[in-house]
């Protein structure tokens, strides 16, 4: 077992459909084959694989100095993206900035866009900048994306009042697909900086790719303790029997008509868009072929007092996973309970330990998945760890983990209620 994570899955076990473990135990080994010899269904997305280990010193040097000279230019970073293209920095930038910004006084402040088609929440925005010295990183893989297009061309024509051409060139940067679609055209015809983003990875698991890296690096995290971390989930993760598919084949065996949802609870609010980028993770890689479970998210202690008694007494159709951090920074040991003298942090994990027994009592299959410490380095661990499960979760269910066809069913609708109201506006 690692030392990053530590999955416990006892509770659980009285839930497992033995038959099925027997059953998906068995094909383990072949389907780890199929994702290693890129033999199986996807197989075209899975260059994340291996890319933890493959980015050289050399790459790293350039995230970094790039970061350098961004946080030179100004003391405002923007982020426009949607989904995949923004989910998985935002969870490290929030955790990062909630754990350790203490250590750092000349961290950017970060604003996102580009994730909605809200025109107050963008107006706000453009107001809030309005005395702002901005540097925007626009990340869309296909360039095209009309939630991330819309906000960066508000952006763009902002910034075009703000600054000359010349200085646009040292605020804005692309991250986009090496050859292809309307963000690279403009990066090449304008000289703006810009970053590929791989063929072979899809968004949702894109993070280790400058569609991560560069904001992270922006936003004062150290980008290589968090690789060494992916490395070691990597190296971890390099055979059939790893605690990622475990966790892939606990859910999977747990999991039939009854048992369809799955809740990946926390007991720190900076870990919300980490559970945001697990609920796409699995709900984009499994929701199809009416299967999957349906991934949620609750923010405990807080949801205890609205979602608790659903989850004690409630529907037994949830699998509940909880996410814990063993040891929070030494910072925070100054935080007390003036009535007990004990750490908030105690307080909080005996209230992880008393919601578990709880709810397992209660009657639902519990997994807990323990991080040793809020480091980069675990979280990069854990980054991996989720990305190989959910692929390896995602091949015990006979489906493809790295398409979505089905979100391209609403973009459909959408561009043709779009050409609608061109037609009648011109
Ligand atoms: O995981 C995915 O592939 C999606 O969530 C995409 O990242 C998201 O739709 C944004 O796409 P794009 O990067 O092309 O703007």
């Amino acid at each position: 077992m690692s030392k990053s994570l530590y999955f416990d899955d006892v509770l659980a076990l009285p839930f497992i459909d033995h038959e099925k473990y027997q059953t998906l135990s068995s094909k383990i080994s072949n389907y780890h084959d199929q994702l290693h010899q890129k033999t199986g269904t996807g197989s075209d997305f899975t260059g994340w694989i291996d890319l933890p280990a493959n980015i050289g010193d050399q790459e790293i040097a350039h995230y970094r100095e790039t970061s350098e000279i961004l946080r030179s230019k100004g003391q405002t970073f923007v982020m426009l993206g949607i989904g995949g293209s923004y989910l998985g920095a935002r969870s490290a930038i929030e955790i990062h900035q909630a754990m350790h910004a203490h250590k750092n006084h000349h961290i950017p402040e970060i604003f996102y866009a580009g994730q909605h088609l809200s025109a107050p929440e963008l107006y706000a925005l453009l107001n809030k900048l309005e005395s702002k010295d901005v540097v925007l990183n626009v990340v869309s893989k296909s360039g095209s994306t009309l939630e991330t297009r819309i906000a960066f061309e508000n952006m763009y024509q902002w910034m075009q009042k703000k600054y000359s051409a010349s200085e646009l060139k040292e605020r804005i940067i692309i991250t986009t697909d090496a050859s292809h679609g309307p963000l690279r055209a403009l990066a090449q015809k304008e000289g703006y900086l810009s970053f590929p983003v791989p063929e072979n990875i899809g968004g949702r698991y894109s993070l280790f790719t400058a569609v991560g890296l560069l904001p992270m690096a922006v936003m004062g995290i150290n980008i290589q303790e968090m690789l060494d971390g992916a490395r070691l989930a990597q190296q971890e993760c390099s055979n059939s029997d790893n605690p990622a598919y475990r966790y892939a084949l606990l859910r999977n065996t747990i999991q039939n008509k009854e048992w369809c949802i799955e809740v990946l609870a926390t007991f720190e609010p900076c870990l919300y868009y980490l559970t945001e980028w697990w609920k796409q993770l699995f709900g984009e890689s499994e929701g199809k072929n009416a299967k999957g479970l349906f991934p949620a998210n609750l923010r405990y202690t807080t949801d205890l007092h609205s979602m608790g008694q659903y989850m004690q007494e409630g529907q037994r159709r949830i699998i509940e996973t909880f996410l814990t951090i063993d040891r929070l920074p030494s910072a925070f040991d100054s935080m007390i309970d003036p009535e007990s003298g004990a750490k908030i942090e105690t307080v909080n994990k005996i209230a992880g330990q008393s919601t578990i027994s709880a709810h397992a009592e209660g009657g639902l299959p519990c997994l807990h998945l323990r991080m040793k410490d809020a480091s980069m380095h675990t979280l990069g661990y854990l980054y991996y760890f989720f990305m190989k499960a959910c692929a390896m979760s995602g091949y015990m269910q006979e489906l493809n983990p790295f398409n979505q066809p089905g979100v391209e069913r609403y973009k459909h609708y959408l561009i043709k209620g779009l050409k609608k109201i061109e037609n009648t506006e011109s």
